[in-house]
């Protein structure tokens, strides 16, 4: 059994008392490796310490949307120095959310292009988070695509098949949180079934989105799996073929070379 956590925020507050706990559950329950991405500059360096201790985590840096307006450009001069690490897989969390409506939409814009032009100078993948924003998100992908092919994934998404859709003809990957095992996400389930299999991930998002029958609680790595149960089911295979598939996945699209 395999599986790669894709999204989590493994810094936070809420796991500061048992990270080495957290990490040895998700390895019992099959997870061989947590991308943890950062939000602010400081989470983002606290991401790769943390990485550097850790052979299952891997970082992501980045300045979250909702977290850029009082982010300075020596902040910004940070991120793409951390950037270099080679424990650094992708470059996020980025993208755009108008729920919360706490930055300005083109302050947020200017964010997110920095984001996806050191995504292009890295060699590293973008993770995107979308967030009421879709029909933006994707014009803004669409702009930087005409500079060149995108590398990245649309994280825990829950948008619509369009969105969906553009984002696979731009080259990106779709990747899936606890959302999915809710019970008001049929549709969601719907779209999961039309997504190629290569290029299909899987995520907790953690502390956040606990899958069904966690929901509620403080969410962790190990909890893949319960994700990935539903997405075998949505798409008829064992969870073994989905954690293997979607390993693969994982694996090629941020460059995860294998343990020895
Ligand atoms: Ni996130």
């Amino acid at each position: 059994m395999r599986l790669i956590d894709t999204h989590a925020h493994l810094d936070e507050e809420s796991f500061d008392g048992d990270l080495t706990e957290v990490l040895g559950r998700a390895r019992a329950a099959g997870v061989e490796a947590v991308l943890s991405l950062g939000t602010t500059f400081e989470s983002s360096r606290r991401m790769v310490e943390l990485a550097h201790r850790h052979p299952d985590l891997y970082a992501a840096v980045g300045v979250h949307p909702n977290y850029t307006a009082p982010a300075t450009e020596g902040d910004w001069q940070g991120v793409c120095e951390l950037a270099r690490d080679a424990r650094v897989l992708a470059i996020g969390e980025t993208g755009l959310d108008l729920y919360w409506k706490t930055v300005p939409l083109p302050h947020q814009i200017d964010w997110f292009r920095r984001h996806l032009e050191l995504s292009r100078q890295t060699g590293k993948p973008v993770s995107i988070h979308c967030r009421e924003a879709e029909s933006e998100v994707v014009a803004e992908l669409r702009h930087a695509a005409a500079d060149g092919p995108l590398r990245g994934v649309m994280h825990s998404f829950a948008g619509s098949w369009e969105t969906a859709e553009a984002c696979l003809a731009l080259g990106l990957y779709v990747s899936f949180s606890g959302i999915a095992t809710y019970k008001k996400s049929e549709a969601l389930r719907e779209l999961i079934r039309k997504i190629p299999r290569d290029r299909m991930l899987v995520e907790t998002d953690s502390p956040y989105l606990s899958p069904q029958p966690v929901r509620g609680k403080r969410n962790e790595p190990a909890h893949v799996r319960m994700t990935a149960e539903v997405l075998a089911r949505e798409l008829g295979c064992s969870l073994e073929e989905l954690g293997e598939l979607t390993t693969e996945n994982a694996r090629r699209l941020f460059g995860m070379v294998d343990r020895a």
